[in-house]
């Protein structure tokens, strides 16, 4: 974690200033644009130093093999990982003849800043190059939301004291080397060379480079075209090989003159489409963005995210690293989302490769929850690309000689690529995950299509799993067995109760969807014995409760395991990387939130006192070696009272990536936990809740926040909600004549367009006191942390000039 925070702390971007070398890696995620389907890392734009090149096309992938000690029956034999394909983004620039590199030279200022609202990355650099010549360059580039295949960059050099030579080359760059890779699971896994070169295209003011992988059967292009103003003249020549495309700009400016370069970038793939088409798609690309032009594109990005932040933002006071950190945690999960269209959001979006690039659980149940209340289209995309590959998932379910679909625990596109059951295959959560963000869309924005669409069949289907899965055993009560639960240090248990919870709801909805499309149903050959034994399933699930301790159990026996024995293991976390699992799986260690987010899910079937003491047990054993947990932690903190727990919680979420306090964010950012800062606040802090289409708020604020709005759809309408420590005003934003009927705690509360209604908080004291964590595993106090020195705001850049800052790491 950075001590100090890197980044200043402002309400609307992420600003570097200075460059730090060792923190390259994971401000180049920070850093990172993306629009679902184009992703690029934040690397300079002169391509060196880098910690991790990367440019992501989404699910575009490279099959390699699994390779087993042991291998048994049903084990993937294909795994997935993201291609790092074509680098567009690489403009290099020669001073007289001495290329601009920041290791070199004098690195007399250098600002780089994310802005939230522009959806761009500027960075300003001003190098005196060691033959003494002064330059300043100034970069913006951004990954379009309104044109999907475009992204561009607009480089500007302006010659500070003498007259140079400039010369720019600007670069496609395929199979770009990759850095050395740790010895940690969670990063990629490496892949060399993974492009071969099908074809180049050079055309009038730029070119395109066609790709395609050697095993997995895709193809796609690269292209890139610019724009070019300066006061003299400015030749350009353009060359190209297999691997790497350049167009270089040479002229000659005197003191105070510029250069500026448009590159427009376009990018495409498709396993079906012939190589000229993909060839055809970019160039129409590349001609449509020239067409609007860089100005144009700039005021569509704005106005695309005026309408997101419209509807989404969520505004803090008392706490600008907490505003701040929802709002780029927001914006990510925007990027992650936004363009995906038919293709899966992975854990690390496009920012990092992470994971292999791969989906998980991390998209139904963190991600999508969010979008459904903000950006409720692409959040019923991505529910259409699972079905997508619905049909994979049948065979998988089929392979393991069960019914309906199992869909993979991670995966790019469809497969299950988890060579590690226990904590892969195992985790059928993930199907009622599925099943959930399929009831929860339809609840939430009142949209029937997408369950005739797609979610009828998605529901009819995991349904049949869990029948297979699961048993009912001699007294009548369902049983679902041998399955792993949220937490992976507990694997293969007897009903878990968030997996029990989850089937039985999507049983539930599965059951009554069919209900509502009887005819649909009967297609997919639902009759109404079946349709009976989803319901008598779901009212005889089991949930495992130790009547001694008064507490529920997180699977079968949890509460009756050996403790774990934090000591042993001196502080060492992740423990997944110092403990066998042999020694996790036997006793009672959690990695991450499981009880807890049933109880977050489910809470209307839990009572107040067993929340209680049911958070205070298992508070003790979560280790939080998952950075998914926090924010769950933070919700289920908040309902039984503990709020400055919960400030904690919502504060380690918020921080994952802007401090980087996991040691990881060079492969890419935590998206789950960027989406659970929304989810903290607005769960957590606004008390959010919907069970059954009932919408509900139980709102309290943490002291140190003194006010927090927010917006969320709701059925088309858009409802703000404005919480004070004492009181709660509820708007109802659109047109004329509106009604909503919600609950605010237990009161039935109406409200209508144009007449907000307050309502009086008065804070619910916690039953039990704060618990403690296990050693070393206290969240960060956020009361400390605000004491913490900050970065100071609002220093310009020539303030730093001035300082005479002159190493090439300097913050
Ligand atoms: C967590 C999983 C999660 C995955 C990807 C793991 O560490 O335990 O729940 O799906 O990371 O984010």
């Amino acid at each position: 974690m950075s001590e100090d925070g890197a980044f200043s702390v402002e309400p609307w971007c992420v600003r570097e200033r200075g460059l730090d070398l060792d923190l390259l890696a994971s401000s180049e995620s920070l850093f990172a644009l993306s629009n679902g389907h184009i992703g690029l890392r934040g690397n300079l734009d002169e391509g060196e130093p880098s910690g991790i090149p990367g440019t992501y096309l989404n699910s575009f992938y490279e099959a390699r093999p699994l390779p087993y000690a042991e291998p048994g029956y049903g084990y993937p034999e294909s795994g997935q990982t993201v291609v790092n394909v074509t680098n567009g983004k690489l403009i290099r620039l020669l001073v007289d003849d001495t290329p601009l590199d920041v290791r070199y030279g004098r690195l007399l200022g250098h600002e780089r800043v994310l802005d939230l609202r522009a959806g761009t990355l500027t960075r300003h650099v001003d190098w005196k190059s060691p033959a003494g010549s002064r330059i300043r360059v100034r970069s913006t580039r951004l990954v379009s939301f309104t044109q999907r295949a475009v992204a561009a960059i607009e480089y500007e050099v302006e010659v500070v004291d003498k007259t140079v030579r400039l010369i720019v080359q600007s670069e496609l760059v395929a199979n770009e080397p990759d850095p050395q890779r740790s010895g940690d699971p969670r990063v990629a896994a490496a892949l060399e060379n993974p492009l071969v070169a099908v074809e180049q295209d050079v055309h009038d003011r730029g070119m395109t480079l066609l790709h395609r992988t050697r095993s997995s059967g895709l193809q796609m292009a690269a292209g890139m075209d610019h724009l070019v103003e300066a006061v003299g003249e400015v030749s350009a020549a353009s060359t190209a090989t297999e691997d790497w495309a350049r167009t270089t700009f040479v002229c000659n400016l005197e003191q105070g003159q510029r250069l500026r370069i448009v590159k427009l970038l376009a990018y495409g793939w498709s396993n079906l489409r012939s190589t000229s088409a993909l060839r055809d798609q970019v160039a129409a690309a590349l001609t449509g963005a020239r067409h609007t032009g860089l100005d144009e594109l700039l005021a569509e990005q704005r106005a695309y995210l005026d309408e997101f932040w419209d509807g989404a933002d969520v505004r803090v006071e008392g706490d600008p690293e907490i505003q701040q950190a929802v709002r780029f945690a927001l914006f990510h999960v925007l990027q992650t989302g936004a363009r995906a269209e038919g293709r899966c959001l992975p854990a690390k979006g496009l920012t990092g490769p992470g994971y292999d690039g791969h989906t998980f659980w991390d998209s139904e149940a963190y991600l999508l929850p969010v979008l459904t209340y903000t950006q409720p289209q692409a959040a019923a995309d991505a529910l259409r690309w699972r079905h997508s590959t619905l049909d994979l998932a049948k065979e998988r379910a089929a392979a393991l000689g069960l019914r309906g679909a199992a869909f993979p625990w991670r995966t790019i596109r469809g497969e299950e690529c988890s060579g590690y059951w226990p904590a892969g295959t195992a985790a059928f959560h993930i199907n009622a995950d599925i099943a959930a963000a399929v009831t929860r869309y339809r609840s939430v924005t009142g949209d029937e299509t997408l369950e005739i669409e797609v979610g009828l069949e998605l529901l009819v289907e995991t349904a049949r799993l869990w029948t297979s899965l699961g048993h009912c055993d001699v007294e009548g009560a369902w049983h679902v067995s041998g399955v792993t639960g949220p937490d992976e240090y507990t694997a293969i248990v007897n009903d878990n109760v968030f997996t029990n919870l989850a089937a039985a709801h999507n049983l539930r909805s599965a059951a009554e969807a069919a209900e509502r499309h009887p005819s649909l149903a009967g297609d997919l050959g639902v009759s109404v014995e079946e349709m009976a034994t989803w319901r008598d399933a779901a009212s005889a699930v089991t949930v495992p409760y130790d009547a001694d301790l008064r507490v529920h159990q997180q699977s079968a026996g949890f509460t009756r395991l050996p403790e774990f024995d934090f000591e042993a293991y001196g502080g060492k976390y992740p423990l997944l990387l110092h403990a066998p699992y042999f020694d996790l799986y036997r006793r009672q260690v959690i990695k991450q939130a499981d009880l807890m987010l049933a109880q977050y899910w489910f809470g209307h079937l839990f009572d107040e006192a067993d929340k209680a003491r049911n958070l205070d047990y298992y508070e003790r054993r979560t280790v939080r070696d998952s950075s998914l947990s926090a924010a769950i932690q933070a919700v289920t903190a908040a309902e039984v009272g503990h709020l400055d727990l919960a400030y904690d919680y919502a504060y380690e979420a918020a921080q994952i990536d802007l401090r980087d306090i996991d040691h990881n964010s060079r492969d890419g950012l935590h998206i789950a936990s960027l989406a659970g800062v929304w989810t903290a606040l607005v769960a957590g802090f606004g008390g959010l809740r919907q069970h059954d289409g009932l919408l509900s708020f139980a709102p309290q604020l943490p002291d140190g926040i003194t006010r927090l709005r927010f917006t969320i759809r709701w059925r088309g309408l858009w409802l703000g909600v404005d919480i004070e420590p004492d009181r709660a005003t509820y708007t109802l934003r659109n047109g004329r004549d509106f009604s909503l009927s919600f609950r605010h705690n237990e009161k039935h509360v109406t409200v209508t367009t144009g007449e907000p209604v307050t309502e009086r908080i008065s804070k619910r004291p916690p039953m039990l006191p704060r618990p403690p964590q296990p050693p070393g595993r206290e969240p960060i106090h956020r009361g400390n942390a605000r004491a913490q020195r900050l970065q100071p705001m609002g220093q310009a850049m020539e303030e730093e000039h001035s300082a005479g800052l002159s190493t090439s790491t300097f913050r």
